[in-house]
């Protein structure tokens, strides 16, 4: 039989392949509160605009509370034949409410209708994704201001460089959330606009008033053009670029915790309950949340690319390529929104083993540019020049086979003559660290003067 919602020109039904191709009711039941509301604010505006009466209005709201209950309560019937969440609502709505469901579609097309659900949908997801993304931001405060002057190595190259302290190793990694919300809210600003009353392509010849639904949906404003409106899915990308570039800091921040537990540095244990045993190796306890983590970075930026090719080379307007769009970008935030979370409980719930830290920032001659730096601000070298001498010590020291302040004043003398005892003040770790007092360096005032910045900002 033809399909009773669109098939007044069809001689026949689908057939079965057809029809499985063609439902995403399978996935895009997620829109169902977005598809409700939208509905709602359409009828209301139909009503008022004169357009609809108000009693089939009346018939309409009522019955649309009904869908919701009934959705709400995990009844909703799949039927592929109705393809998507939006017949699947209307025809509910008719079963229920009768021929006024059958007037809600004035005005209005599924391309409007779900440009507007899927935006509402993205909007939804970005104001969760903030708030868990707070809340690892929180996480990340907490546990810098407590190791403020935590002392480990900081790396290039993965080679020891210079130490750091911990407080501002984790403050790194609050810093790139804090642009992934601005980069959310970003995409949330640009995305606020209501494509409903595009209707098809072209608009439509009944007197709307665009602005009215778009308020009472808690958009900024009606969408411009009517061919963009339902052909446009940039929102959806910038919404996936936006959670790559965030899954791929917490594939950095995994990363480390993931080295930082092995045994050879031993500067972190994971808890128990983000760690899992070996079926065979019985000493084994894995770091596996921050590896899934790490993995799943990946998926994160498959998902931009997904959608990416999905829309390229796309004619305007509106074609059936763009119901592929919903489950990349679904899956897109459940996987942001699960990383995130175990992101949050590990960095809670890590123990930094402060004595490893420091022992090994001590190796690899860390505090070698200070001594350069010394030699500069004591004795008037110029810095190239204190850069080789300085090397001549740290060769020394190699082959001494100790560190770099367990060389003798003689040693160093012996190197160059215009070292003196002062250097000694220089040549520790925690000297090192207090003096990088430039704004944003690693000296324990500065971060807990940025710490102090971040949580005015965060409301903490
Ligand atoms: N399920 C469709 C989608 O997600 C709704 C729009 C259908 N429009 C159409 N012209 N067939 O894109």
């Amino acid at each position: 039989a033809a399909n009773p919602l669109w098939g007044g020109r069809f001689a026949g039904g689908a057939s079965a392949i057809m029809t499985e191709i063609n439902a995403s009711i399978g996935f895009d039941k997620a829109l169902w509160r977005q598809d409700i509301a939208g509905s709602r604010a359409h009828a209301a505006m139909l009503v008022a605009q004169g357009v609809l009466s108000a009693q089939d209005g009346a018939a309409i709201a009522q019955g649309l509370d009904q869908v919701a209950a009934e959705i709400d309560a995990g009844k909703l019937v799949e039927d592929p034949a109705l393809e998507d969440i939006h017949m699947h609502i209307e025809t509910r709505l008719f079963a229920l409410v009768g021929d006024a469901a059958k007037r809600l579609h004035t005005a209005r097309s599924r391309n409007d209708q779900v440009a507007t659900d899927f935006r509402l949908w993205v909007r939804d997801a970005i104001d969760a994704l903030d708030v868990r993304m707070a809340a690892l931001q929180r996480a990340l405060v907490l546990r810098a201001e407590a190791e403020a002057e935590t002392v480990l190595p900081g790396f290039t190259h993965l080679q020891v460089a210079q130490p750091v302290t911990l407080g501002h190793h984790l403050m790194a990694y609050c810093t790139m959330i804090g642009r992934d919300r601005s980069r959310l809210a970003d995409c949330r600003t640009r995305l606020n606009e209501c494509p409903l009353g595009a209707a098809a392509l072209a608009g439509t010849s009944f007197p709307i008033d665009r602005f009215s639904t778009a308020r009472a949906l808690g958009f900024d404003r009606p969408t411009a053009n009517s061919l963009d409106s339902v052909s446009d899915r940039d929102f959806a990308l910038e919404f996936m670029a936006a959670c790559a570039l965030a899954g791929l800091h917490l594939s950095r921040l995994a990363e480390e915790f993931i080295v930082w537990a092995s045994q050879p540095y031993r500067f972190v244990s994971l808890p128990d309950d983000y760690s899992t045993g070996s079926s065979i190796m019985p000493q084994k306890r894995n770091p596996d949340a921050a590896e899934l983590v790490r993995a799943k970075a990946g998926h994160l930026l498959a998902g931009f690319q997904r959608l990416a090719v999905v829309m390229k080379g796309l004619p305007l307007a509106y074609s059936k390529d763009m119901q592929e769009d919903k489950v990349p970008t679904f899956e897109a935030f459940h996987t942001l929104d699960l990383s995130l979370a175990a992101m949050t409980g590990m960095v809670e719930t890590v123990t930094f083993n402060r004595d490893a830290m420091r022992t090994a920032a001590m190796s690899g001659y860390s505090t070698a540019t200070d001594l350069a730096d010394w030699l500069v601000r004591a004795a008037g070298v110029p810095f190239r020049e204190a850069h080789h001498i300085t090397g001549r010590a740290v060769r020394l020291a190699e082959e001494r086979g100790c560190r770099l302040d367990a060389l003798s004043l003689g040693d160093l003398q012996a190197v160059d003559p215009r070292i003196t005892q002062g250097v000694f003040a220089v040549l520790s770790v925690d000297a090192s660290v207090a003096s990088r007092t430039s704004y944003g360096g690693t000296a324990p005032d500065q971060v807990r003067a940025r710490i102090a910045d971040v949580r005015r900002e965060l409301g903490l």
